[in-house]
């Protein structure tokens, strides 16, 4: 019979497990009880404590369903999800940040210099660059995903008041690497806090927004998929992020401009941009698909 105690209770987790399991199962696993029952210990966690972050787990599991992952939620607001991205992606590339939950696959496909603003409210945003790689040579046939929420902060699936794939599309570069889309500035909006991850927030004085952005998903043969997101530099919420999205290089300026015989000439939008317009040029450099992260 084992004397589990304090002192021994976490090599006993050890022993108990199988010859057979999988060394890095075991290697991952054996942190994280050792993380755990050190935690444990070092805040002499008290039994009603203990009992309360079940509750909130418990309540977690009971408020997500098809749509909605309150799991991945906590793992984006507790810092989780960007640092294991962070771990995962240390390169010459453009940096990497959040999917979030609001990605659609099968938006419909635009030519380079497509319109996807169309009848949505709000100021009109040029946003174009190229695709390269980390040594500098632009990548032609690199697939690019981009979705952002309207003028009133919602994504398409969120709002009824907008159409399917509203503000969603996929481009493909040319032979020069380049994209450029016509849409609207996207606004700053509050990750959902009507369940235990917003109790975490209220509990702990934080601060439910996002900072505006565009999500990219940019791919490419011999190259990793980049997933990221564009920020605009002055939004009030990019020191507080609530899932710790931002990185310097991901902050764009939106250029403001009046000039419409300034605006390029492959535009589906072709001169009825309302004025002023603005202007984010953001290039996306992807690292080869053998770039080893260092450990
Ligand atoms: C988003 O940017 O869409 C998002 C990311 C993480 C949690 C919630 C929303
Ligand atoms: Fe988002």
């Amino acid at each position: 019979m084992k004397d589990v105690s304090i002192d021994t209770i976490t090599q006993a987790f050890l022993d108990y497990c199988g010859p057979d399991t999988d060394p890095r199962t075991l290697f991952v696993l054996r942190k994280m009880v050792e993380h755990m029952h050190a935690f444990a210990k070092e805040t002499e966690l008290t039994h009603a404590e203990w009992m309360r972050g079940l509750k909130f787990l418990t309540d977690a599991g009971q408020i997500s369903d098809d749509e909605r992952n309150e799991f991945v939620l906590i793992s984006d607001v507790t810092g989780m999800s960007s640092l294991v991205d962070m771990l995962g992606s240390r390169h010459e590339g453009t940096s990497s940040s959040v999917l979030g939950p609001f990605h659609s696959v099968g938006a419909p496909h635009l030519p380079v210099g497509g319109d996807l603003k169309k009848d949505n409210e709000g100021a009109t945003v040029l946003v174009e660059g190229v695709v390269k790689g980390t040594d500098g040579q632009q990548i032609e046939g690199a697939v690019i995903e981009l979705w952002q929420t309207a003028e009133n902060g919602l994504y398409y699936s969120q709002d009824t008041g907008q159409g399917d794939f509203n503000l969603c599309c996929s481009m493909t570069t040319g032979t020069d690497g380049r994209y450029a889309m016509t849409t609207v500035k996207p606004a700053p909006y509050k990750v959902p806090d009507d369940g235990p991850v917003g109790e975490l927030f209220r509990a702990t004085g934080r601060e439910p927004w996002r900072p505006s952005h565009l999500h990219f998903i940019v791919q490419a043969e011999g190259y990793r998929a980049l997933v990221t997101e564009v920020f605009a530099n002055g939004d009030p919420y990019l020191d507080q992020d609530a899932v710790f999205g931002v990185r310097e290089d991901l902050i764009m300026d939106y250029i403001e401009c009046t000039d419409l015989d300034a605006l390029p000439d492959d535009l589906q939008i072709g001169r009825n941009a309302t004025v002023p317009y603005y202007k984010v040029n953001f290039d996306f450099v992807l690292a080869p698909e053998a770039a080893q992260t260092p450990t």
